[in-house]
């Protein structure tokens, strides 16, 4: 079956772990965390990575946790970095092999769940939000490019995201049904 499994993209902060999680609890899948796919991988967390040999082998990295992921012969919910998708090989990938859920958010909001103080390399700095906007921008062609589904979660907790993604998972594999 061509699209078995279930990804999730969107910037960081928007829930993708959480909901990714839970999600997979609902479809009896099993859940992949592709930053925690190349932690294990490389036996170092990913800001050791970053600092260590910077952010393009993360991303190369990236492409190989991505890709064993949608490898499993078993259902899966991945749950993407949110720069996964800036690699054309990732974004053709995830795009043939998975549904694409893109959990969006303001960069207001995001800038609220993710706080100040983070383990994200590309976070840490002095201004996130700024860098939250700027991702936001240069990123959403490659996130709109990706998804099959775009939920905006600015306005929603974790319990009506996950209701949200669940419906409209239903809703694209009933229209899907009837086209085929
Ligand atoms: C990144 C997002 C992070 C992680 C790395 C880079 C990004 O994952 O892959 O810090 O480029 O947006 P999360 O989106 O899960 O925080």
């Amino acid at each position: 079956m061509a699209r078995q499994h279930v990804s999730f993209v969107g910037l960081m902060g928007t829930g993708k772990t959480t909901i990714g999680r839970r999600c997979a609890r609902e479809l009896d899948a099993t859940f992949v965390d592709t930053d925690e796919l190349v932690e294990a991988q490389s036996a170092m967390t990913v800001a050791q990575i970053f600092e260590a040999f910077g952010e393009a082998e993360f991303r190369e990295r990236e492409v190989r946790a991505v890709s064993d992921a949608l490898l499993a012969a078993y259902r899966c919910v991945i749950s993407c970095g949110g720069g996964a998708v800036l690699d054309p090989r990732n974004r053709s990938a995830l795009r043939e092999h998975s549904t694409v859920v893109w959990l969006d958010a303001t960069p207001e909001v995001l800038f609220e769940r993710v706080g100040r103080t983070s383990h994200r390399p590309l976070l840490a700095n002095a201004d996130p939000l700024a860098t939250l906007t700027r991702l936001a921008t240069l990123r959403q062609p490659s996130y709109e490019a990706t998804a099959h589904i775009r939920i905006d979660t600015s306005k929603l907790d974790h319990d009506g995201t996950l209701r949200a993604v669940l419906d409209a998972l239903t809703d694209l594999k009933g229209s899907d049904d009837r086209v085929s």
